[in-house]
């Protein structure tokens, strides 16, 4: 199983919203197609599978299923409006809180998206039973990246988003319904207005039954992910607790009682330029099954029907024929010394390659086994490869959910990452847990563990990495390497090389 989109959901069943019951996944899709119509809006049809439409799922519409998975544009305005302080006034203020990337509002732009400057991820879909946008997720939400060099800038497709704060954003919505605005009527008002002012369809007849929806779901979901919230409050920028985000879903699915590991096993958001080499898909290789199924599958769990997978069985296999052939990527923007980086293609050959793969002249993978690397021969963190629970592994393989297709085992270990583009990348490991190339060629014992970092500031070419800082300053945030989940420790593989050598392989690197 993949775990990331479990957030998607930020109103999360909408209409007609009913409590968690212990049946299996089927009679729960039968069940709530009674209680819940599917919003099926045009967009989402796909008659063939193609890499077209896969790309607009991952950059445009995301998985769908908009009364599970987004929130009525009038009212996600009327939220803003209403929660100034928590949510940024404005769509730019909301991106710049909580590490979206920005885009400028483009008044004339045929596309709703951009006219209403919604960061990249967002995206506004038509309901066709009400005609109401409803503001949903994609996956650019998190796997997007605008990245700063010297002399330069781009915004790269599939590289993981190192500013997203998708558990305060999380917090953000169960914050507010402890504020005094936070009422069915004061919203109802607001979003009526927000409709009249942005000339959004906003029809008398459903607007009650929209915002009620909203204000019962908001109120639930924030009881129910208390004890997430606490575990991850203090989580720094661009990283996921994954597994536990998926416990209480679990648990809901299931009806079983799934425990929480005692360390949060932080996962940065991964670039995945690397599927295309999995077989078992999952970044961290615990799950197995078909590609395309795993692929669309994080998305049952975070509030998506299988019936609306039932009518959409294209989205997976195209998700997966856009992944496989990822655009081309901007290469690495300084000098590189050419015959340095030449010699440390030999070395990396010699020294990384059979758990790294090998590369073409353009950083493509050309020999890559996915393998899992045991913790006590790569000896870093261990807190994501412990996540999981005893509990949590039983659920995740209970058969009403997987149907047998996919299986969930824990590894007790890393899978050597697909290093095709890695340059941009930082900070590097399963949690970003090395801000540099020039850390991880450092001896373990002499690592940094106080390590502030610089999101605002320029990426670093000459480390190779993300900019980091003697103290904080207002825009930084510190890792302390000291504390579970992001010890610097492992991986001695490079600074084993010692100086010269392995300042050869990252030369070489930069060529990928
Ligand atoms: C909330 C942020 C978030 C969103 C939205 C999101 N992901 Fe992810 N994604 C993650 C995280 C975090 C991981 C690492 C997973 C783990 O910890 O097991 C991940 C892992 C992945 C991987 C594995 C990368 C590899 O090397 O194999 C793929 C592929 C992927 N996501 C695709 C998607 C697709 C497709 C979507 C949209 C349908 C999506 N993601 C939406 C956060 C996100
Ligand atoms: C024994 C297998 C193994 C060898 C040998 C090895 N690595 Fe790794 N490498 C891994 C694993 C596993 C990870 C992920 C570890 C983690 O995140 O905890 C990793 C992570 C990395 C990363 C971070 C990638 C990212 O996506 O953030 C880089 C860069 C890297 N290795 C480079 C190298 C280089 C260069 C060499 C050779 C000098 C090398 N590795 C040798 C297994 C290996």
């Amino acid at each position: 199983m993949r775990w990331g989109r479990i957030f998607a959901v930020v109103g999360g069943c909408l209409i007609g919203c009913s409590s968690p019951r212990r049946e299996s996944v089927t009679p729960v899709v039968a069940r709530s197609a009674i209680e819940v119509p599917i919003s099926d809006p045009y967009e989402y049809g796909i008659d063939r599978i193609s890499r077209d439409a896969g790309k607009a799922i991952f950059t445009r519409t995301g998985v769908g299923d908009p009364y599970r998975t987004g929130v009525p544009y009038p009212i996600f305005l009327a939220l803003l409006e209403a929660f100034p302080r928590t949510f940024g006034a404005d769509t730019q203020a909301l991106a710049g809180k909580f590490g979206f990337v920005a885009r400028a509002a483009n008044p004339k732009s045929e596309d709703l998206d951009e006219r209403e400057g919604l960061p990249i991820g967002m995206h506004l879909t038509i309901d066709p039973i009400t005609n109401v946008p409803f503001v949903v997720t994609n996956c650019a939400l998190c796997h997007a990246e605008r990245i700063r060099w010297n002399g330069g800038a781009a915004t790269v497709i599939g590289l993981g988003n190192k500013r997203v704060r998708i558990h305060a954003y999380d917090a953000a919505f169960a914050e507010i319904t402890h504020e005094r605005g936070f009422s069915a009527q004061h919203l109802a008002r607001l979003a009526a207005m927000q409709a009249e002012a942005r000339h959004l369809a906003w029809p008398e007849r459903y607007r009650d039954i929209l915002v009620g929806g909203t204000v019962a779901a908001l109120d639930k979901r924030a009881t129910e992910r208390t004890p997430l919230r606490e575990r991850t409050e203090h989580g720094l920028p661009g990283r996921v607790a994954t597994i536990e985000s998926f416990v209480l879903v679990l648990g809901q699915l299931t009806g079983r009682a799934i425990s929480y590991a005692p360390q949060v096993g932080w996962a940065k958001v991964p670039d995945v330029i690397g599927f295309a080499h999995r077989v078992t898909l999952s970044w961290d290789g615990s799950g197995e099954g078909p590609m395309d199924l795993l692929a669309v599958e994080a998305d049952v769990a975070a509030g998506v029907r299988v019936e609306w997978m039932q009518h959409h069985p294209f989205q997976g296999a195209s998700l997966g024929a856009y992944l496989r052939q990822p655009e081309s990527r901007p290469g690495f923007p300084g000098k590189i010394d050419r015959a340095l980086a030449e010699r440390g293609h030999k070395l990396f050959e010699d020294n990384c390659s059979h758990c790294h793969g090998t590369y073409a002249a353009d950083g493509r993978a050309l020999d890559y086994d996915e393998q899992v690397v045991k913790l006590e021969d790569i000896g870093t963190d261990a807190s994501r490869t412990e996540a999981a629970t005893d509990s949590f592994e039983r659920a995740a393989n209970d058969p009403a959910l997987t149907l047998g297709y996919t299986k969930f085992r824990r590894t007790f270990g890393y899978v050597p990452p697909v290093l095709t583009n890695v340059w941009a990348r930082a900070p590097f490991g399963h949690a970003g847990q090395w801000p540099s190339l020039a850390v991880l060629a450092t001896p373990p014992a002499q690592r940094p563990t106080n390590i502030v970092v610089d999101l605002d500031a320029l990426y670093d070419l000459t480390t190779v990495g993300v900019a980091t800082r003697a103290t904080g300053e207002p825009g930084t945030y510190t890792q302390d390497a000291t504390s579970p989940g992001f010890s610097v420790a492992g991986h001695p593989f490079l600074a084993d090389l010692g100086a010269t050598d392995s300042r050869a392989v990252i030369e070489y690197l930069k060529t990928l």
